[in-house]
């Protein structure tokens, strides 16, 4: 409380110093320092880039541990520049990662907490992005990505309403960029966002038409300008300019004083401003003062920024044109907004990035697979356990089982968002602790599973001759799931919830599977059955061992010509076992497709065109031909296929799938050659492909690619292979006139289509060297289960149609594939059966039901999707309307009001939304049931906070 009281009078005194101070722009944000007309004006914004997790964990940052590592501890960062700050109220500050800024924010005295809030609504302290973390593009999917910025940016507004509200979206570190990241921050609000990173030739393009400022149309189906985003891209990455970097750990000569000012070039940093202007559209540019985790002694940056500002500016009395000024990305971009010029509209993205020929960041989109997965399936996890939150009512959070909690998930998930976190591009020691987080949250999260009628006891084999299992299914419509479980007996009963039978199957557990698990777990077989369940519920299956004793025996055949169900049929070449072709049943469509897997050798670094070794951001191949990986085949109706000690394959059919789904086990990589390997499997087809290929962005919309090709460049092609990678999240394809094959993936992968007709999937790499790029480690993956090498298992479903009907199914595969059913299990027959759906119907198939969370005491919120794209079905890319008061089984709705995408603002824009609860209590059918109704156009995503009350069925 003294400390502000202290500084008045050293404010004060800079003020009335009168050279330091500008006077404020009153029209328009006040806290912008007024600039010049006629002038270059040059808004060094101060600012701090703070990985949440990288060479260190995201505590170790925090609190400056391990500080040999990496000098680095933003606690004392914040606490610095917080002091500074008050010292010159000219001065400025731009704040960006959440996560450190909240545990800050708790450790600070009420009296200091009142200070932080002057500053921020005086503009002197101004939150940019906002979100928990600065997420990664590549590989994130579009679910995790909102809840992390809802996270965070509700913070934020909890903590100083309106003036805490980042108007910038800021993704100065991040290794190419999503358009559908740039979708999100058009529907959360933003007025413009501002990166580091883009292709050394883009740049160069853009630098010569001066384009580096664009309007980027981020959606092919929503309508302008609700996914259109103003974006900057910055003049030194996020760095000061050479020679400007005053933190502590940089090298930089400070600004003398006058004595020594006739040695200080001031015309020579004029003169390199106004080179930098020539690429730039406005009088106007914008410096990052910063870089990672500086700002610790925050007094070494601020004085001289002062003196900078000071001298630079005095020149002006002797004709200088240049003004400089402290500012923010929000007052740049609010002269930018001011110019009122037109700019280059952008509808493409920007993947892949290469910062030189050889050097495309392409690796990282396959880099670690297995937190990758992991990460995919919390997420799947978090979802549910905020749906049996809301479902279950306030009480469940002190169930009979403990205290439950969705925080813990909710913030492990927002931190593996960080550029480094599920990118894969952290030293081992801190994935391992993204994967503990994750593994705590999970923990918190059973809690509601075991007090929702479902009870988590599942570990190993499953020994009773009878139990239960309870299946919840987390999304808006019902689903059939294949389950596959550990058993030792021979032959079992299984019937539904209402007694019928239901078909099921023992198989030997394969030998893959045996490998993989080592010592945890002994079962022999597998049983196998499908099961459905519910909208947004649960239901219950049981199953009796009928007949102990040895495993069925394995008929050892040789691989069968093929095998079908009644949608699709596929075939093996009987002289090498591999696939050879892949029929829809029903289209009567048929294509030649063969798959094999492959690996490239990883660069060392030492060859004659660069150094640049294949590492943890990078893919570099030796050699565009892969090595084949050679195969063997065997065994029944799945069919199981060997390629090599460390790669095998199940090709498996479900009775009633329209997915041909295909187990691929790699690993552990053999390096005893010294020779670093990037595992692909690839698919070769007879589709006329004709260079192009399409992937997904985040999840969601779909971008076409084209070897070779760069829509807003002449493309000058230096790596065949992984310039030609992008990544996949959760779907790509290969199309022509008639056929289109369709890949939907379990987790985010890179992936290109090098050859007409083929598509590749990198699964797994391990890596000998560093790439250089800050990391200090090679990508060699082992841990205590796999000290030769990690295993890693994963599936890909394919699916063959005509290109019209292929998002008909796609779309609601990935949708499976990305939330998936959770089960439970329960020993012997203690339960009553149970069977409960949440909605009163399920949702139609175009709409997603892709946030229910609980909000505060009495309410929840909720996102609805409209999961297709315009145009990309004749049945489903139609606006749909939904009742939000006909939506719930449980929950009465009182009130519902619309937020912005990222829930921190409401949308009041769109009135007719702007309802207000009825009085009174009891279901209000009654009255006014259009006003509940909701239409959702392609690809919209319709955020809504929801006053609801709880009443239990029977
Ligand atoms: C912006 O430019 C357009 C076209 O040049 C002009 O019509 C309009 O008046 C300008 N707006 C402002 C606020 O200056
Ligand atoms: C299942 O069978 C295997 C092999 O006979 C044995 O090692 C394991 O202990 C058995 N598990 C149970 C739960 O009976
Ligand atoms: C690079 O290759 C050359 C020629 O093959 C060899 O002599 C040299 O030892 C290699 N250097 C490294 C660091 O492997
Ligand atoms: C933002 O926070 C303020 C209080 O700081 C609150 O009144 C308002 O409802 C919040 N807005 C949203 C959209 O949650
Ligand atoms: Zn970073």
């Amino acid at each position: 409380m003294a400390a502000g009281k202290q500084q008045l009078p050293v404010a004060l005194l800079f003020i009335l110093g009168g050279v330091w101070s500008f006077p404020l722009v009153q029209d328009t944000k006040p806290s912008c320092h007024i600039t010049k007309p006629n002038m270059l004006n040059v808004h060094l914004v101060p600012h701090t880039h703070d990985d949440v997790g990288w060479l260190k964990t995201v505590d170790q940052y925090y609190y400056g541990d391990r500080n040999d590592i990496q000098h680095a501890g933003v606690q004392y960062i914040l606490d610095s520049v917080v002091d500074q700050l008050l010292k010159n109220p000219d001065r400025r500050f731009i704040y960006v990662e959440t996560a450190f800024f909240y545990r800050w924010w708790k450790q600070q005295s009420s009296s200091m907490q009142q200070t932080v809030k002057r500053l921020v609504n005086e503009g002197r302290l101004e939150f940019v992005n906002g979100g928990w973390c600065m997420s990664d593009e590549a590989t994130t999917h579009y679910s995790a990505v909102i809840d992390q910025m809802t996270l965070g940016l509700r913070f934020l507004n909890d903590t100083f309403g309106a003036c805490g509200r980042p108007r910038v979206a800021w993704h100065i570190d991040p290794f190419g960029h999503a358009r559908e990241h740039a979708s999100m921050f058009a529907q959360m609000g933003y007025d413009g966002f501002f990166f580091g990173r883009l292709d050394y030739q883009d740049r160069d393009h853009r630098m010569i038409e001066k384009e580096q400022e664009l309007l980027w149309r981020a959606s092919d189906s929503l309508t302008p300008p609700m996914a259109d985003l103003f974006t900057g891209i910055l003049p030194n990455g996020y760095n000061p300019p050479e020679g400007f970097c005053w933190d502590q750990l940089c090298h930089d000569p400070p600004i003398r004083d006058d004595p020594d000012l006739e040695d200080y070039n001031v015309d020579d940093v004029v003169n390199r401003f106004l080179v930098i202007a020539m690429v730039y559209k406005t009088n106007h540019i914008i410096m990052t003062m910063g870089s990672d985790f500086q700002y610790e002694n925050a007094n070494l940056w601020y004085k001289n920024l002062d003196k900078l500002i000071h001298y630079v500016n005095a020149q002006q009395a002797n004709g200088s044109k240049v003004n400089v000024l402290y500012s923010t990305p929000s007052c740049y971009l609010q002269e930018l907004h001011r110019a009122n010029l037109t700019w280059s509209l952008k509808r493409d993205d920007f993947f892949p990035y290469a910062d030189d020929a050889h050097d495309f960041w392409t690796g990282y989109f396959t880099s670690r697979p297995a937190l990758k997965r992991y990460e995919r399936i919390s997420n799947s996890n978090l979802q549910t356990c905020n749906q049996l939150e809301v479902l279950a009512g306030p009480v469940s959070r002190q169930g009979p089982f403990g205290v439950g909690d969705s925080d813990t998930m909710k913030e492990a998930m927002a931190v593996a968002q960080h550029h480094d976190a599920v990118s894969g591009t952290e030293k081992q020691h801190v994935a391992n602790d993204y994967a503990r987080r994750l593994a705590n949250g999970w923990q918190h999260c059973q809690v509601f599973q075991a007090s929702h009628c479902l009870y988590h006891g599942y570990s190993g084999t499953i020994m009773s001759s009878r139990f239960l299992v309870i299946v919840y299914n987390p999304l808006a419509r019902p689903v059939t799931w294949p389950v596959r479980l550990p058993v030792n007996g021979t032959a079992y009963a299984v019937s539904d919830v209402k007694g019928k039978p239901v078909d099921c199957q023992v198989v030997p557990v394969s030998k893959a599977t045996q490998e993989v698990r080592r010592n945890r777990g002994f079962a022999i077989n597998e049983l196998v059955f499908q099961v459905q369940a519910p909208p947004l519920g649960y239901t219950t299956y049981s199953v009796s061992l009928i007949q102990d004793g040895p495993p069925p025996a394995s008929t050892q055949r040789r691989t069968p010509t093929g095998i079908q169900n009644k949608f699709l049929r596929v075939t093996f070449d009987p002289d090498t076992g591999l696939l050879s072709s892949l029929s829809n049943l029903e289209t009567k469509q048929s294509i030649k497709l063969t798959q094999n897997f492959y690996w490239y050798n990883a660069s060392d670094g030492n060859n004659t065109e660069s150094n640049q070794p294949s590492g943890a951001y990078i893919f570099r191949p030796n050699s565009s031909t892969p090595f084949i990986i050679s195969k063997t085949t065997s065994v029944v109706q799945e069919v199981r296929q060997w390629f090599a000690p460390w790669v095998s394959q199940v090709v498996r059919l479900y009775a009633d799938s329209k997915a041909l789904e295909l187990e691929w086990t790699v690993g552990p990589l053999p390096i005893d050659d010294n020779l670093g390997k990037e595992v692909i499997t690839r698919l070769d087809t007879s589709i006329k492909t004709d260079r192009f290929f399409y992937t997904d962005s985040n999840g969601r919309e779909v971008l076409q690619r084209k070897k070779d090709f760069r829509p807003t460049w002449n493309l000058k092609q230096s790596e065949p292979i992984a310039g030609n990678y992008y990544p996949i999240n959760s779907r790509a394809f290969i199309k022509d006139d008639v056929d289109q094959l369709t890949v939907v993936t379990d987790r985010s992968q890179g992936g290109g289509s090098i050859q007409n007709g083929s598509l590749e999937i990198m699964l797994h790499r391990r890596l000998l060297y560093d790439d250089v790029r800050g990391v200090g480690e090679p990508l060699n993956e082992t841990s205590d289960i796999f000290p030769e090498g990690l295993i890693v298992r994963g599936r890909l479903l394919l699916s063959l149609e005509h290109p019209a009907a292929a998002a008909d199914l796609h779309r609601p595969m990935a949708e499976q594939e990305v939330l998936q059913p959770l089960l439970a299990f329960v020993d012997g027959d203690l339960m009553t059966h149970c069977t409960f759906s949440g909605l009163q119907a399920a949702l139609p198939p175009a709409v997603h039901l892709l946030t229910l969370t609980q909000w505060d005491k009495d309410s929840v919120l909720l996102r609805l999707e409209h999961q297709f794209q315009s145009r990309e079905s004749k049945l489903n890319s139609q606006p749909v309307t939904v009742n939000l008061q006909k939506l719930f089984s449980t929950l009465v709705v009182l009130g519902v009001s619309e937020l912005n995408l990222s829930a921190n603002q409401w949308k009041d824009k769109m009135t007719r939304f702007d309802w207000t609860p009825q009085k009174g209590t009891g279901p209000l059918q009654t009255g006014y049931p259009s006003e509940w109704e909701v239409t959702l156009r392609p690809m919209e995503i319709r955020t809504f906070l929801l006053k609801v009350q709880n009443v239990q069925l029977k």
